[in-house]
């Protein structure tokens, strides 16, 4: 158990990695999203298991993660054999208080939203940087487009005054490919809020997934210089 002298030497990312990590107890399954917050997770998770001999099995969201989980030492099933997930935990991009979440910074956002969805808990851990009054306040929204649809969804984006484009790999000398196979819209929507986006998205052809992930989270902890603060769904 990680006290509060401990948890005041750690940055506020490990912070929440360690508190969501204290969640997990034996006989759990347990999905790992993607990128440096739930990295830490994946090690917090670990060093449990080890120190505490705890018997528990995880499904990861990327492959970066499962790569990360296995040399950690934890026991990775393959998403086709869940009968159940027992709790999810990632990071996020932008978080409202009403705990609207902005995902997909990365290119796994199909696999979490599929996980975050079908977890009986999803537990969110990101630093106060995330925190935002509106989605999209900071970041375009990753929208997923199956590769044919790219030109026909932003046409279709347009009408709703949506500007954005194609996002390119690294060396900006081609398009990126996300773990699904997609291709990446990055959009920035001004005359709509998070809702309406949200509904608009979910319905339009061509269009695999969006990065809004709306009344999805169970608990988001929100790490900083004073400590961990809880917003909890109602
Ligand atoms: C991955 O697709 C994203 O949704 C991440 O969860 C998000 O980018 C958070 O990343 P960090 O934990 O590295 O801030």
């Amino acid at each position: 158990m990680t006290t509060q002298q401990d948890e005041m030497t750690m940055n506020p990312k490990q912070q929440v990695a360690s508190r969501a990590a204290e969640i997990a107890t034996s006989g759990m399954i347990i999905g790992l999203g993607t990128g440096s917050t739930a990295n830490l997770f994946i090690d917090e998770l670990a060093r449990r298991q080890r120190e505490q001999q705890l018997d528990i099995q995880v499904v990861a969201s990327s492959v970066i993660s499962r790569v990360k989980a296995q040399q950690a030492g934890l026991r990775v099933i393959p998403i086709e054999q869940l009968s159940h997930l027992d709790m999810y935990v990632d990071g996020a991009d932008e978080v409202t208080t009403s705990m609207l979440l902005l995902k997909g910074r990365g290119q796994d956002l199909v696999c979490e939203k599929l996980l975050a969805s079908h977890a009986t808990a999803f537990y969110v851990l990101v630093d106060d940087s995330k925190m935002v009054e509106r989605i999209g306040e900071k970041h375009a929204i990753p929208i997923e487009v199956m590769p044919n649809a790219a030109q026909l969804v932003l046409n279709c984006l347009a009408k709703l005054r949506a500007k954005g484009s194609l996002r390119l790999n690294a060396a900006g000398d081609n398009v990126a490919y996300s773990a699904a196979g997609n291709l990446i819209l990055d959009m920035q929507f001004e005359d709509l809020d998070a809702a309406q986006i949200n509904a608009l998205l979910t319905v339009t052809p061509g269009i695999v997934e969006h990065g809004i992930f709306a009344d999805m989270a169970t608990v988001v902890f929100v790490g900083s210089a004073s400590g961990v603060k809880l917003l909890e769904a109602k």
